[in-house]
């Protein structure tokens, strides 16, 4: 795709490098940075995402530390990866990605550390560089430690021009009072960007190749150079340690918590909600405290989520309920609550659930990989597991279906209008036909026929002469 610019007379190819090789040192971590989760994606996902919404004709991904974890965790569309080895600084990172990028285009630059970015952001930096100009994303911050200063030169109208990026701990105390700060994004002409990656040297304080010292280059050239601001500076943080991570995480949540509400969900408290993944609601949508979404989940109109439930990868159907501590992982295989069904407290739906309408499961009641028709109730302690189960049958307390043979499972078919007494077995593979009643206790190897009770259990004796045994003594 090429990229027409605002002024209509430029369409330039738009390449995006992302740099993601660095190690991460303050996250005291095996995993590489760039992987740890926000919103149950990685930064990195996060970051390809939002470069996915700009439509770069080309995404270079720079790795380094972990490259080969990195590579197989992504995907998307005209990815491709270059390796940086060992890791010499920002400028040697864009250095290695430089063959792969269009003469003719425009390089956009992101760090792969900075999750929150938004398109629109994007887009109004390669507006700002518009092929000809060197366009930095900066902002001001009340504590500018650690960041690339913007250094300025005023002029006599009052304006001033980007001059140079001092790195901190380059910079001279005067320097270090300096509040505006370069983000890590930047969009460049890309024959320009190449010909001053070519002139990078590393003497600086650190002894790295500063991808910050090609501004100075610009100036020297005659190049513009211009500065745009993100709508929010919270959009340019970047996650360096545990605690940055945890902050990110709560500004994420925060947001995906106002956008639910905008769109009409009630929320009991916005600050104890957290979505990993997509949350999409109907109608008069209510959740309580402390739920948990993850993947991708459903919820169809005026369904109640109750406190501190887990679901995860389920589509929950109009008028349903969820009650507190209910736990639904849909996994790979999902699940599916029906209309009006009631779940919970205390439920565990597992993958390959898929429940009717109107459909009970109560406290301590899991179901896996079973299918439970219109009307079917399991509304205390039981187990279903591979079974078919029929419309309005009644399964009862402590009973289960014995699914699994050490090696095998096995379905259990159990027919429409069934009711299974409390505290039975039915061992699978068996078959309990339609309208049939299985008394309580019962262990069921064989088919139970339709219309009749079926029992199987010791007969019950007394015996009027037995005596308990006594101590002696
Ligand atoms: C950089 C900027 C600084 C800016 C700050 C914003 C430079 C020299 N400085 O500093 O002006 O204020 O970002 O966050 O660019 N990386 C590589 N290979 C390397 C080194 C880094 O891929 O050899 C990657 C890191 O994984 C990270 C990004 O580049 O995603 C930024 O590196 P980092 O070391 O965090 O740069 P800063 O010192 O924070
Ligand atoms: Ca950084």
């Amino acid at each position: 795709m090429r990229v027409v610019l605002d002024s209509g007379e430029q369409d330039m190819a738009l390449d995006i490098v992302i740099m993601a090789a660095g190690k991460g040192t303050r996250m005291k971590s095996d995993r590489p940075k760039v992987l740890h989760e926000l919103a149950g994606r990685s930064l990195l996902e996060h970051v390809l995402h939002t470069a996915g919404e700009v439509a770069a004709d080309r995404v270079v991904v720079v790795t380094g530390h972990g490259a080969e974890q990195v590579e197989s965790s992504v995907r998307a569309p005209n990815l491709q990866f270059v390796r940086q080895s060992p890791q010499l600084g920002t400028g040697h990172a864009v250095q290695q990605a430089a063959p792969q990028l269009h003469n003719d285009g425009i390089t956009l630059i992101l760090n792969g550390d900075t999750p929150l970015i938004q398109a629109a952001t994007l887009r109004a930096l390669v507006d700002a560089c518009a092929g000809d100009k060197l366009a930095l994303l900066t902002v001001t911050l009340p504590d500018a430690t650690g960041y690339g200063r913007i250094l300025r030169r005023a002029a006599a109208d009052g304006t001033s021009t980007v001059q140079a990026i001092v790195e901190h701990k380059d910079a001279t105390p005067e320097q270090r009072a300096i509040t505006e700060v370069y983000t890590g994004a930047m969009a460049a002409p890309t024959a320009l960007l190449k010909a001053w990656l070519a002139r990078l040297d590393n003497r600086n304080a650190q002894g790295e190749y500063y991808l910050t010292d090609v501004v100075a280059f610009a100036v020297t050239d005659g190049v513009p150079v211009v500065a745009a601001q993100p709508k929010r500076a919270s959009e340019v943080l970047g996650v360096n340690s545990p605690q940055q991570l945890a902050e990110l995480e709560r500004l994420c949540q925060r947001d995906q918590a106002e956008a639910l509400m905008s769109a009409g969900v009630r929320l009991a408290d916005p600050a104890r909600l957290d979505v990993r993944g997509h949350l999409q609601c109907g109608v008069d949508v209510g959740i309580d405290v402390n739920c948990v979404f993850e993947g991708a989940v459903s919820l169809g109109h005026r369904v109640r989520v109750g406190a501190n439930c887990v679901i995860r990868n389920a589509v929950i159907g109009d008028d349903a309920v969820i009650h507190p501590y209910t736990h639904i992982d849909g996994d790979t295989l999902g699940v599916t609550v029906g209309r009006g069904s009631l779940i919970g407290p205390y439920a565990r739906l597992r993958p390959g659930a898929v429940l009717g309408a109107e459909v009970h499961i109560g406290n301590f009641v899991e179901v896996k990989n079973s299918t439970l028709a219109d009307g079917a109730k399991a509304n205390h302690l039981a187990y279903l597991g591979d079974a078919t189960v029929g419309e309005r049958v009644n399964f009862g307390a402590g009973s289960i279906t014995a699914n699994y043979d050490g090696a095998k499972k096995h379905r259990t078919e159990i027919g429409a209008d069934v009711h299974v007494g409390s505290n039975c077995v039915l061992v699978a593979p068996v078959t309990i036909g339609d309208g049939a009643t299985i008394g309580a206790g019962s262990t069921i190897t064989r088919q139970a026929p339709a219309g009749q009770l079926t029992v199987v259990r010791g007969r019950q004796v007394s015996l009027p002469t037995w005596k308990r045994p006594v101590k002696p003594g």
